[in-house]
């Protein structure tokens, strides 16, 4: 049974390997990037796309116009940005600021404006793409100060969910879909992004509302808050 699935961040990286994926098997996607005009429309980005700036709250706060009252089956909050803030020094506000705004409050804000059109979908299945650098307690190393907190933030944004969407038979989880071979992960990742994704999707296919509240690795093991 095919679904339709809502992949912010659809044109590089990890969001485009879910929108390749997913429409190879036949699910129907809808991918958000910042700017249409500049997505090679090709064959393989069979998605339908639609602009989305997540930081701008207006281009979010109209994103059910653009949307329309079409059902959602999963929105994957996918899209994120490293940040330069590696020590205090270069903690800079309006690098915090820009780093949050798109890593945790994003995701949050997106979920808020796809709710009616979730509602409608059969798995009422929010996915958010957050890292294990999010993990306090796997803090071992320090440094990456923006990303860690943004990623940190965005896990306990996504149990808040949990708890107030629970009763509406929602699933809301965090994942990590391992250290990958985008622009953002690097040349030197271990992983591919379609293995990255292969994993994760067959993670989603299978999470139920027990699931819920719930920071899963690509593999689907827990990982620690
Ligand atoms: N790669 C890894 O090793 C790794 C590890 C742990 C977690 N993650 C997480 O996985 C997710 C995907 O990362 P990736 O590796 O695929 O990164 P990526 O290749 O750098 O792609 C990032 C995506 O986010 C979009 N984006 C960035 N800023 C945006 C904004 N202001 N508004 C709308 N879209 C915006 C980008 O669009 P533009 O092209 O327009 O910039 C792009 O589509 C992120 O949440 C990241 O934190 C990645």
């Amino acid at each position: 049974m095919s679904h339709t699935y809502f992949v912010t961040g659809s044109n590089r990286g990890l969001g485009l390997e879910f929108v390749r994926q997913l429409s190879r098997r036949g699910d129907v996607v809808m991918g958000s990037v910042r700017d249409v005009a500049q997505v090679d429309a090709g064959a393989e980005h069979a998605a339908s796309l639609v602009p989305l700036e997540l930081t701008d709250q207006k281009s979010i706060d109209s994103l059910p116009e653009r949307v329309g009252d079409r059902s959602i089956d999963v929105l994957i909050n996918n899209a994120g940005v490293s940040s330069d803030s590696s020590t205090l020094a270069r903690c800079d506000a309006a690098e915090l600021h820009r780093v949050f705004s798109i890593n945790s409050i994003a995701p949050v804000l997106v979920t808020r404006a796809l709710l009616p059109n979730l509602r409608k979908g059969s798995r009422k299945l929010v996915v958010t793409v957050s890292s294990q650098l999010g993990s306090i307690t796997n803090n071992s190393g320090g440094s990456s100060y923006g990303y860690r907190a943004s990623k940190a933030a965005v896990n306990m944004l996504t149990v808040s969910m949990h708890h107030e969407l629970k009763g509406e038979g929602f699933t809301c989880v965090v994942v990590h879909p391992g250290w990958v071979q985008t622009d953002m992960g690097g040349p030197n990742a271990p992983l591919k992004p379609d293995e990255s994704v292969g994993h994760l999707i067959r993670l989603i296919d299978r999470l139920t509302a027990a699931d819920s509240g719930r920071f899963f690795n690509y593999d689907g093991t827990t990982l620690p808050w």
